[in-house]
């Protein structure tokens, strides 16, 4: 592909990406390839595979899932038909059997061809060729993932240390119910919507209500990386202050922000347990979906699940009319390469390696 023969050293030297690289169909289509066809990505909930037939369609960046649970299994599938690419299953639901809205193909919960009209009479037709293409998929607490490379390493692998820092919270994964779902879609490439997340050096400038809740100081705000997981860690703020947005109290005492590359989005915030997951996959070079999944434990009010959902929206808000901009600023290319704070914004400079040596990479 053509890339500059340097641009491995301009960004080990702090260099951002080119501003191409955010709207170029070239590039779009190497991520597919190589980034989002083989990595592990959030797709959705476990509680929506909560009884036999029990099924919820999604996306692995462009490539559409469905997770179903079939008796003790959980399988996913690539939500193509195998007759003439109509999607499979819509939404979420429960059944003993998928069958496409087209043409009436019929899929067992294990992905086989039951069932194809006029199948008999058509001549030369192998069913046993026809299933669905299974995808790979696991389960971390109440969030199922999956990774369209079948013969990917297993999820744990890919999480790396993510599991000790949620622990390391308190919270218990298994009291969490989901009390919260919220879909939307953007217009602006997927990389300006992570890296948005990946450092808190706007935080003070742009989010001052969030900048009363956490300390975003240098000296109190952490950053770290494992592997495919960058995280930070920004301790609640204590003392009176009588701006602070009201929170509710917890267990919970440090905000952590986590991405595990490259686009699976997990955080927490300061009061009682509480986890948010956003799916976020790139619809074109410039659009993406995101949908936002919020749990909770059953001892939370609903007036407390407001607060923390006011608190977060808030700041989502006001990160969407950041990232809009950059989007605006990056597609005019009037500015070839950013500059990076290299120890603020160190995940950033992670992440757009690990994006240059996928998309480079054999
Ligand atoms: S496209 Fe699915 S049955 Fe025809
Ligand atoms: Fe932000």
């Amino acid at each position: 592909m053509a890339v500059d023969v340097d641009l491995r050293t301009l960004l080990e030297q702090g260099a951002t990406l080119p501003a191409h690289w955010y709207s170029d169909p070239d590039i779009h289509a190497f991520e597919r390839e190589r980034v989002f066809a083989r990595h592990w990505q959030f797709v959705g909930p476990a509680e929506w595979l909560d009884r036999d037939g029990a099924y919820f369609a999604g996306r692995a960046g462009h490539i559409p899932v469905v997770v179903v649970r079939d008796g003790d299994a959980t399988r996913a599938f690539v939500n193509v038909c195998r007759h003439r690419a109509h999607i499979v299953a819509s939404d979420r639901g429960c059944k003993k059997t998928l069958q496409c809205p087209y043409h009436a193909w019929t899929y067992g919960l294990d992905g086989a061809l039951r069932n194809a009209p006029r199948a008999q009479v058509e001549g030369d037709f192998r069913p046993e060729e026809l299933g669905l293409l299974p995808v790979a998929v696991g389960t971390w607490g109440p969030l199922v993932f999956v990774n369209p490379d079948i013969d990917a390493a297993p999820l744990l692998d890919a999480l790396g240390p993510l599991p000790d820092h949620v622990a390391a919270s308190g919270i218990d994964l298994d009291a969490l119910r989901l009390r919260r779902v919220q879909p939307s879609t953007s217009d602006y490439n997927w990389k300006t919507a992570v890296e948005n997340t990946l450092e808190c050096y706007h935080c003070q400038v742009a989010h001052p209500g969030f900048s009363r809740v956490i300390d975003v100081a240098k000296s109190a705000y952490e950053l770290a990386t494992d592997g495919l997981v960058l995280s930070q860690f920004g301790p609640a703020k204590t003392g009176d202050d009588p701006r602070r947005p009201p929170m509710p109290d917890g267990i919970v005492k440090q905000a952590q922000y986590h991405i595990l590359f490259p686009s699976s989005s997990i955080d927490l915030v300061p009061g009682p347990p509480n986890l948010q997951a956003y799916a976020w996959s790139p619809l074109s070079t410039t659009r993406m979906a995101s949908t936002t999944f919020s749990w909770f434990t059953g001892e939370t009010t609903d007036a407390e699940i407001d607060q923390i959902i006011a608190f977060n929206d808030e700041v989502s808000a006001e990160d969407e009319a950041l990232v809009n901009s950059v989007q605006e600023g990056l597609d005019s290319g009037a500015v070839r390469h950013g500059r990076l704070m290299p120890e603020s914004e160190a995940l950033i400079g992670r992440f757009q390696r690990l994006l240059y040596d996928a998309v480079t990479g054999p």
